[in-house]
């Protein structure tokens, strides 16, 4: 018998002394506010307090947990009253995904109760077995020493509305541990577990032995799937692209692809082990980014999936007083979320059911219809919070299966990767080989870009024509530049499918076209930012695909806002390097440009409104809340429409049953698409209430039980709501829809990819060891042209989350497969790696913007790994084109 507390209560238990403690708290006592994010020691999101001290409940065994006082974050808050500190963590937007949040809260709160009042290196340390990929930890540590030393300059306010730093609407859930996650929510009814058996080798064919056997030796395992159990097994991001099977069917072209799956009780699966099945592989030699052959589909000869072109005016003609060549390398890299993917499906009638972490409700909705041969309408998709996505939860992880499986058995399946099986399943960014050259003429103006880059889209095409299309369009980088040609193609191999991370390959391109930009400077003798400055893209310039920009390109004001930081720090480094030798600082400059949404498709987003006859008003949102505030900032947009607060509006949102299809949480896209529609939904939804009070356009609303009540010009008018005609529950209500304006590319590449584009230009302060080749990112700064900022604290925090990103790409992320599938061996940074960074917001309206607001959430990653690179150059002269910047690579490239 074990007896501990946990959050103030006794308990007496008689189980296994083995059973880890994060498994008691979440599956015991459906304490889930405990997280597990790798169950392995490495990721800190299930840190809890064990006598005070914080541990890792994943590796607590209950046995040492007897006799002592366990605290969980579900301890924090008195009655739903927020501690200080949740509330310091919800003030400062500490919590994006929420995912590491109660482990990232009871880390803090063991160190506050040591030492009230830390220094900021004394969090760092207090936090730093907590990984977070979101936040860039800037806000979590803001949040903490603002309440323990009690900085009141530094809280935010509140306001209400567009440009407002509201708290994240569901900041409270995520702060309590409240927040549903993947696997986190359980159906009502008896529920089995899905576990699948993967391909260890990347190239192989398979034939299964005698199944029946197996069957029969395991007859607690309620459905063995293989790929003819599949309706229709195939699948894929595109309508004329669908290449990959639920699971294969006797040929696997990546390591992990999944081969068969087993459903049956969880206990009955954990006996069974891999080797058990029956399984004769045939290992075929692995197709490879440098060896392409022979062909790994049918349908792509010579392993070419597509291929991407842009061409302007003639590169033969070009003056050129300078030019400046570069073949950048880079590799696999992943999206390392949080939470691994997760969820259960259950069948009502002829319905299926499934609930799992997912950026795209609907495509997933429509793809799960194809694969069950079902009709969309017989499909339901209730996303859960998601932990993390950046990209990588735009593929279907776990709902085929879990689909599959709960329609045969009539009865609810759970899944839930593993951390592995999350790192080993899933996509990546795409590998990349770059060749890139550029030229300038005497004056310092661009006169030339030639680019072609290789990409690795990996076993199969995911997103990898996303990547081919988008990387030409952006590869100039944002610069004038009249004569170019940019071409890019996406190869096949054996490698791990590779898909949307962040940028799609933008952050790859943008890594060869910033060393070139500073090598034509220095070749010319100009300052680097001046470089910049001359040539960037502006107001009225033409773009790579000859698209003239208009109002809001904001790249110049960005630039100029970086000037004097530029100069300052420039000058600090050179005082620094007169007295050192072994320890280089350098800074780095680096630009970048993003198309807002999808590139030359149309993207549409639908929202819609409505007020009940109680006159409660709702915005029902598909837009999927992944951690970068989507839920908080339609809100805002949908209040500063309507003309009420913020807290008069609730939400619904994600659920393809009661929200309208808001496309997907990726490219940038949904404050910008998204905001849009909720914008004119609120609009249309306002314009009616006032043409029913006969109210003019200025007229000021107030929501009451049953009523609204109009005020104009000194008279107030009361619609009456209870005796309104209702549908689906409200008595007035407006559908907004907005599909950013775009045309299709032709041959050349030529036309209108996107409807806006958002522009940054960040600094980075380097410190390189030259004896050991380690580099320290000492501070980043960061302009970024984000159109309106609906939300300063929210877009802050998109900014510093995609720095973080961008420094892990440059200094240490680098994924192998079957080697680095843990969060011990492949390195994100931590808390410690992240330095101060100064965001400046560049906030010049984009015309067709909700409020002028653009997208940030790629764009926040893309300019920091050039801007460290181009640091590291500057600091020793070494230039890094293998990324990421190891060590040993840094030494190799010192200059002897
Ligand atoms: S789940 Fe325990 S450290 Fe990651
Ligand atoms: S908020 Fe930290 S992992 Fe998402």
């Amino acid at each position: 018998m074990i007896e501990l507390s946990v959050n103030g209560a006794n308990i007496l238990w008689a189980g296994d002394p083995m059973l880890r403690l994060a498994d008691f708290l979440r599956d015991q006592l459906g304490l889930t506010g405990t997280k597990v994010g790798c169950n392995a020691g490495d990721c800190g999101a299930c840190t809890v307090l064990l006598d005070g001290n914080q541990v890792g409940a994943c590796l607590v065994p209950m046995g040492q947990a007897d006799g002592r006082a366990v605290e969980t974050v579900e301890s924090l808050a008195t009655h739903g009253i927020l501690s200080a500190l949740q509330a310091a963590f919800l003030r400062h937007g500490a919590a994006q995904c929420g995912f590491c949040t109660p482990g990232a809260l009871m880390a803090t709160a063991s160190l506050l109760r040591h030492t009230p009042t830390p220094s900021e290196a004394q969090v760092q340390d207090a936090l730093g077995g907590v990984l977070c990929r979101c936040t860039g930890y800037r806000k979590i540590i803001d949040a903490v020493l603002d309440l323990a030393n009690a900085d009141s300059t530094s809280r935010n306010s509140i306001g209400d509305g567009v440009g407002a730093r509201r708290p994240r609407v569901d900041g409270a859930a995520k702060l309590t541990g409240a927040e549903g996650f993947g696997a986190d929510l359980l159906p009502e009814d008896d529920v089995l577990h899905l576990r699948v058996l993967r391909s260890p080798h990347p190239h192989a064919r398979f034939t299964f032995g005698d199944l029946a056997a197996f069957r029969a030796a395991h007859p607690a395992i309620a459905l063995l799937l293989t790929a003819a159990d599949i309706p229709n097994n195939l699948y894929g991001i595109y309508p004329d692209g669908k290449d990959q099977k639920v699971l294969a069917d006797g040929y696997v072209r990546h390591l992990g692809e999944p081969v068969c799956a087993l459903v049956g009780p969880a206990v009955a699966l954990a006996t069974i082990l891999d080797v058990d099945l029956p399984i004769t592989w045939t290992v075929l030699p692995p197709i490879t980014f440098t060896a392409s052959s022979p062909n790994l589909h049918p349908h792509a000869p010579g392993n070419i999936l597509c291929q991407g072109r842009v061409a302007r005016g003639d590169l033969t003609h070009a003056a050129a007083a300078v030019r400046a060549i570069i073949n950048v390398q880079t590799g696999l890299v992943e999206h390392a979320y949080l939470e691994p993917e997760a969820g259960f499906a259950q069948r009502l009638g002829d319905r299926i059911e499934v609930t799992a972490c997912t950026q795209t409700p609907y495509m997933d909705r429509d793809e799960l219809a194809l694969i069950l041969r079902l009709a969309p309408s017989q499909v339901r998709v209730i996303p859960t919070a998601v932990g993390g996505g950046f990209g990588g939860k735009l593929d279907l992880s776990v709902q085929p299966l879990l689909a599959v499986a709960a329609w045969r058995l009539n009865q609810p399946v759970r899944w839930v990767y593993t951390r592995a099986e999350s790192m080993v399943a899933t996509t990546k960014r795409h590998p990349s080989r770059i060749t890139a050259e550029a030229a300038a003429d005497s004056t310092g103006c661009l006169t030339a870009f030639r680019f072609h880059g290789d990409f690795d889209t990996g076993a199969y095409a995911s997103w990898g024509p996303t990547v081919a299309n988008r990387v030409p369009v952006h590869a100039t980088g944002p610069y004038r530049v009249g004569n170019l040609l940019c071409t890019s193609t996406a190869w096949h191999s054996n490698g791990p499918p590779a898909g949307a991370f962040r940028g799609f390959g933008v952050p790859q391109a943008a890594i060869a076209a910033e060393a070139l930009m500073d090598d034509l400077a220095d070749q010319l003798g100009h300052d680097r930012l001046a470089f910049r400055r001359r040539n960037a893209l502006g107001v009225g310039d033409a773009t790579a695909t000859g698209q003239l920009l208009g109002a809001g390109a904001a790249l110049p004001a960005c630039l100029d806002a970086l000037a004097p930081r530029w100069a300052a720090l420039r000058a600090d480094a050179a005082t620094f390097n007169a007295s050192n030798t072994v320890l280089r600082h350098g800074v780095g400059v680096a630009c970048m440009w993003y198309g807002i949404g999808n590139t030359s498709m149309s993207n549409p987003s639908a929202m819609r409104i409505g007020i009940a006859a109680d006159g409660r008003c709702t915005l029902f949102s598909g837009a999927v809340d992944i951690g970068q505030g989507s839920n908080t900032i339609m809100r805002q947009i949908a209040a500063t429409a309507l003309g009420v607060p913020d807290d008069a509006i609730a939400l619904v949102t994600g659920d393809t049953d009661t929200t309208l299809d808001a496309g997907k949480t990726s490219a940038s896209r949904q404050t910008f698409v998204s905001g849009n529609a909720a914008r004119l939904a609120a609009e249309g939804l306002r314009a009616e209430i006032l043409r029913r009070a006969n109210a003019g356009p200025t007229a000021r609303l107030s929501l009451g039980a049953g009523k609204i009540e109009v005020r104009d010009q000194g008279t107030c008018h009361t619609l009456d709501l209870t005796d309104l005609p209702a549908e689906d529950g409200l008595v007035l209500q407006h559908i907004g829809t907005f599909d950013p304006p775009t045309t299709p590319l032709d041959a050349n590449g030529q036309g209108v990819p996107y409807a806006s584009y958002a522009f940054a230009a960040q600094l980075a302060l380097v410190e390189v060891d030259t004896r050991l080749g380690t580099v320290r990112a000492l501070r980043i700064v960061a302009a970024h042209d984000v159109g309106r900022a609906i939300n300063p604290t929210l877009v802050e925090g998109q900014i510093h989350g995609g720095i973080a990103q961008g420094l892990g790409l440059a200094l240490m992320e680098d994924y192998v497969p079957g080697r680095t599938d843990n969060l011990h061996d492949y390195l994100i940074p931590t808390i410690g790696d992240i330095p101060p960074i100064e965001t400046l917001l560049i906030e010049q309206p984009d015309p067709l913007g909700p409020y002028g607001a653009k997208g940030v959430g790629e764009p926040a990653l893309v300019a920091t790994a050039p801007a460290i690179l181009n640091a590291i150059a500057d600091a020793t002269g070494a230039r890094i084109t293998h990324i990421p910047a190891t060590p040993a690579r840094v030494l190799a490239a010192l200059p002897r």
